[in-house]
């Protein structure tokens, strides 16, 4: 399988203003078969769970959050049939949401049995609104929840899970509306239950269950957890952000510079609502600031073909980095942009010896080479009324091997565009072709 190559770090344009940017890719989470499924209309059947979490285990994530077990029993088959057929590799680490009630943690941990290693996540919600209006609960009362539900976890795990690596993960859902001092509370509270150690890591996960601020809140939000939270060196931070503003990935970006080190999320922000924050643009966003994001994003078609045929859902054209048209331009100025980078290119290739791929990307217009994450050129330039005799003449030398001189592109554009205008729509590379064919090789 074909990887990426990590973009050159110099001279890209971020760098030379003032500004903190991301130097490593924090841990990624899966929540696709988990967060994802349970927003689905129709939830995933087994065969396509299986054909998503073999996609994710491919391309690289190394913790998966299977399912809900105790909310659908076809998670709990599901998750058996990993185990049972022996389906987790090795250095891939599945995962299983449990709410903190007594009834639901021990069948949910059962799910687990067998397993080499295993993530339990607990999980209650702590904001005042649910703690008044849903549950009816003082903060001791909620609290105690928590407490109540981490206990239990450890001793079903003990009892039913003695040949298992277990992990253990605790969330106060709802976070982002939760008093801070009272997150720190509960959280540390069911440390002390998990006891955090040496080879005894602890993640403590900070959702914005349901976005209600800009990024900046959030990310303040958590790097006031980095400064108080005790047993810091043992406990991994991660954020699960939502997309409710649209402003998820944002609001994942700043946590993890403000000290997140793990984020939790769906390819294609797949989730809840809004979804949750989507893990491909924020591994490409990496991507183009010289970031390994730790995934193989280089066939970025079949990735996004295979989650649309699981889920169900179709992605947007304007999709950042995987949309039909996000490596297309229409108009004339920029088309011209494009042309102008590609003979720059072409010229240094010549010059220097090196390929196009080994070189710096700075064709304009375009914030990745498509090439590395599986796209060709083709669809680089696309011919509307709206068009100029750049693009035009690009399409003609990349599809068609002719390079028109400059009087030429000049009246080949009012060819193009009489036709454009006539026909109302998109002028293809093959109709490009007979139009100039009509007008200057059989008349
Ligand atoms: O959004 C959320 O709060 C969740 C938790 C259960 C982690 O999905
Ligand atoms: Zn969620």
């Amino acid at each position: 399988h074909r990887r990426y190559r990590p973009f050159p770090t110099v001279d890209l344009p971020q760098r030379s203003w003032p500004g903190r940017t991301q130097d490593r890719a924090p841990r990624w989470l899966s929540t696709d078969l988990r967060d994802g499924n349970q927003a689905l209309i129709e939830p995933m059947s087994p065969k396509r769970k299986l054909a998503l979490f073999e996609l994710l285990v491919e391309i690289g994530y190394k913790e998966i959050e299977v399912g809900f077990p105790s909310a659908d029993a076809a998670d709990h088959e599901f998750i058996r049939m990993l185990i049972e057929q022996d389906r987790v590799p090795e250095d891939v680490l599945i995962s299983v949401l449990v709410p903190a009630r007594a009834e639901l943690i021990r069948g949910t941990v059962e799910a687990l049995r067998g397993a080499r290693s295993a993530g339990i996540h607990l999980y209650n919600a702590t904001c005042p609104t649910f703690r008044s209006v849903v549950f009816g609960m003082s903060r001791a009362e909620c609290r105690a929840l928590a407490v109540e539900g981490a206990r239990l976890t450890a001793a079903c795990c003990q009892r039913l899970l003695p040949g298992t690596e277990v992990r253990y993960q605790y969330s106060p859902e709802l976070f982002n509306e939760t008093e801070a001092d009272f997150a720190l509370d509960v959280c540390e509270a069911v440390m002390d239950v998990w006891e955090p150690g040496e080879g005894r890591e602890i993640i403590l996960n900070f959702p914005a269950t349901v976005e209600r601020a800009t990024p900046n809140v959030f990310a303040d939000q958590i790097e006031w957890l980095e400064r108080n939270l005790s047993r810091r060196e043992h406990v991994c931070l991660s954020v699960h952000p939502h997309n409710d503003r649209g402003t998820a990935v944002a609001a994942a970006e700043l946590a993890v510079l403000a000290g997140a080190q793990r984020v939790e999320g769906c390819l294609l922000g797949g989730g809840e609502r809004a979804g949750n924050v989507d893990l491909i643009t924020l591994g490409l966003n990496l991507y183009t600031q010289g970031v390994d994001p730790g995934i193989d994003f280089s066939d970025l078609d079949r990735i996004r073909a295979i989650v649309e045929e699981c889920t169900g859902q179709r992605v947007h054209p304007r999709q950042p980095y995987v949309g039909d048209l996000v490596y297309s331009a229409f108009s004339g100025s920029h088309q011209d942009a494009i042309n102008k980078g590609f003979a720059d290119a072409g010229a240094r290739t010549l010059h220097t010896g090196t390929t196009l791929r080994n070189q710096q990307w700075r064709i304009p217009y375009l914030p990745i080479d498509p090439e590395d994450v599986g796209r060709s050129y083709d669809a680089l330039v696309r011919i509307t009324s709206q068009s100029g005799k750049g693009g035009i003449a690009y399409l003609m030398n990349a599809r068609h091997g002719l390079r028109l001189p400059r009087e030429l592109q000049i009246d080949f554009a009012r060819h193009v565009q009489a036709v454009a205008e006539q026909s109302g729509g998109e002028v293809t590379p093959e109709r490009l072709r007979a139009c100039f064919e009509s007008v200057y090789v059989r008349v």
